[in-house]
């Protein structure tokens, strides 16, 4: 590494953070079960699909040649390792109420595994790619919208969600970057979207349904029109929302940082007194 590298700063910073869940109420989303368990479900997603993510951009890691992208790799790993971590602690909230979390971050890490056999590091890359413009988009809705984040009734799940999206947006770009720099083109990248786009609805579809008959709750239909709203519905629903930036990634020489979210970062860095 020469001087000039070595000079360098990533353009976001690793935050050490160290959450503890216990004592969080069981239905801490404004005490809905669906949409509790449907954050639940997400949160069983991170452990091992954000290790993924850092396995495959390490995987290509020497091949970047621009050291200002170097240095935010260095810090995207660090940021998903650390939410990896936080994530994996989130069991500690899930076992007090006797929800099986773990189960369902093993079957994500025999999923990821049995992906990797027959895909190449392009795909890989590619893959998370995709789950990051998820990631990003699903974040960004989350920060614009306080009428759902102040739902989440519980001061320690609402910091833990909130840092979370202000810096999935914060490396928004840096995956797909690498991916650009590394192989380039159109065709894997949106291909692979589709793909990945189908498996992840059906798996979070898939978790939901467990979550919610482990819990005796999948007959609890006021919960389900809550929760179906809430995500679904014609205006506002959180998923509804998500078409327009999913459709986005389609449009040739598309870019993440065309959905510029720097004044929506330092609005939430601010409110949550985060450094960076
Ligand atoms: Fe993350
Ligand atoms: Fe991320």
């Amino acid at each position: 590494m020469n001087a000039q590298t070595q000079a360098l700063r990533a353009n976001f910073p690793v935050r050490r953070m160290d959450f503890s869940f216990s004592e969080t109420p069981k239905y801490w989303w404004d005490g809905q079960p669906f949409m509790s368990h449907f954050m639940n479900n997400l949160s069983s997603l991170f452990p091992y699909g954000e290790k993924f993510f850092v396995d495959s951009v390490r995987a290509v890691r020497e091949q970047i040649r621009d050291p200002q992208l170097q240095k935010d790799v260095s810090a995207f790993i660090g940021q998903e390792a650390m939410h990896s971590k936080e994530h994996a602690a989130y069991n500690e909230y899930a076992e007090e109420h006797g929800i099986d979390l773990e189960r369902l971050e093993l079957r994500i890490k025999h999923l990821l595994g049995a992906i990797s056999k027959v895909t190449t590091k392009k795909h890989d890359l590619a893959i998370t790619c995709a789950l990051e413009h998820f990631t990003a988009t699903m974040a960004e809705r989350l920060l614009r919208r306080e009428d759902l984040s102040t739902q989440m009734k519980s001061p320690k799940m609402y910091k833990l969600w909130m840092w979370h999206a202000i810096e999935e947006n914060e490396h928004k770009a840096v995956a797909y970057d690498v991916y650009q720099q590394v192989y380039g083109g159109y065709f894997t990248r949106t291909a692979v979207m589709l793909l990945t786009t189908v498996i992840f609805l059906g798996v979070i579809g898939g978790f939901q349904i467990h979550l919610l008959r482990k819990d005796g709750q999948l007959f609890n239909w006021g919960s389900w029109k809550h929760g179906l709203v809430t995500l679904f519905g014609l205006r506002n629903g959180y998923f509804t929302q998500l078409v327009r930036p999913w459709l986005d990634y389609f449009r040739p020489g598309f870019h993440p940082l065309d959905h510029d979210t720097r004044a929506l970062e330092k609005h939430w860095k601010e409110q949550l007194d985060f450094a960076g």
